[in-house]
């Protein structure tokens, strides 16, 4: 039976992804040094609990086990952060995905998939964002994750590894049946904000600007179901497996479709009406580095893998964040 290494499987993403695996009925082995992750989360694999700087835990790991693929999602991810603490975002994002690689390559294990991010392309030149699109992050984190797209292409030539990585938008929701959602600390993205808002775990949602070129005035963003995103990783994987696609390639993943941060409160507040719940809304200043509109062009995914999203409609999105918020109130 097919082994796969899931790096970061105790996180948000992650932990969707190795039950979608497990489901389909791989053995799926954990790494996590549960920074951010959490041990329960990762409950669908085996748990590892080390640290990719520790590469003697690496060369340990894949001697002992034989895997037919690597995902790798452990990173840091909070953009302000990055730009405030680069060498964090570096030695995690760059240094240590090195290291994962080397190990992979002295063990002969040829299939990577890595998780990317919208904000490769920085402020966008046009939307919807396609693979053609310039990339050019405007900031450390984006620039981190540029670096590793980069590292992938020379390892494809250097020594074989296949890899695909995929461009995150606004990657949201929860797991349908309940059992995973989405849990940060510090929290900062707009959709648990506002089901906290919604259900008393915070007084209220700000918005961070209103005076953005959209039709409303506030930012407009693609968001992508998390069990949407976590098949494209799965697809993917199959397709450098089975060897229909090689070499180091890259897919901008989103559901195509932009929301204004005012359309999604307004959906929230649809979905939680039905609770009896309500929102507060504050008004705030734009926050420093988010464009006004980011819009994936995922055409490339769909018709090269396959792929294609069950869960587009923002209600039902919001409707499986709201399910599992509720169950963790
Ligand atoms: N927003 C608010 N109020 C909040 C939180 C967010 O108005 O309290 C707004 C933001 O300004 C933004 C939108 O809601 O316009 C979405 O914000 P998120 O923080 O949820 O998501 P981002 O689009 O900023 O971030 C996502 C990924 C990042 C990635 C970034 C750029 O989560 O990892 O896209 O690609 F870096």
């Amino acid at each position: 039976m097919s082994k796969i290494l899931v790096v970061g499987g105790a996180g948000y993403i992650g932990s969707h992804m190795v039950k979608q695996l497990s489901k389909s009925g791989r053995i799926v082995v954990v790494l996590d040094n549960l920074t951010t992750g959490f041990r329960d989360a990762a409950r669908n694999g085996q748990l590892v609990i080390g640290d990719l700087a520790d590469t003697a835990l690496l060369e340990r790991l894949f001697k002992e086990h034989e895997f037919s693929g690597v995902m790798h999602f452990a990173a840091a991810s909070l953009v302000g952060e990055s730009v405030q603490d680069p060498g964090k975002y570096y030695r995690n994002n760059v240094s240590n995905t090195l290291n994962l690689l080397d190990v992979m390559v002295r063990h002969c294990v040829k299939h990577f998939i890595f998780s990317s991010t919208a904000a490769t392309f920085g402020e966008p030149e046009y939307v919807p964002i396609d693979e053609q699109h310039p990339q050019r992050p405007i900031n450390p984190y984006g620039a981190s994750k540029l670096m590793v797209e980069r590292i992938l292409q020379d390892y494809h030539a250097a020594h074989g590894l296949n890899s695909v990585c995929l461009r995150y938008f606004n990657a949201s929701g929860a797991d349908p049946e309940g059992e995973l959602g989405e849990c940060h600390d510090p929290e900062t993205h707009l959709i648990p904000l506002i089901l906290r808002a919604a259900s008393e775990r915070r007084e209220y949602i700000t918005v961070f600007g209103r005076d953005y070129p959209t039709e409303d005035g506030t930012c407009v963003r693609d968001y992508i179901h998390i069990e949407d995103l976590c098949s494209a990783h799965a697809l993917a994987l199959d397709a450098l497996v089975k060897g229909d696609k090689q070499g180091a390639l890259a897919y901008n993943l989103g559901n195509g479709q932009g929301y204004s941060v005012q359309q999604v409160i307004n959906a929230v507040e649809r979905v939680v009406a039905k609770d009896g719940r309500t929102l507060k809304v504050e008004e705030g200043r734009r926050r420093a580095g988010d464009p006004a509109i980011l819009v994936a062009d995922s055409r490339l995914i769909r018709y090269d893998l396959g792929w294609e999203p069950q869960y587009g409609d923002l209600e039902c999105i919001i409707s499986h964040a709201w399910a599992w918020e509720k169950g963790n109130e």
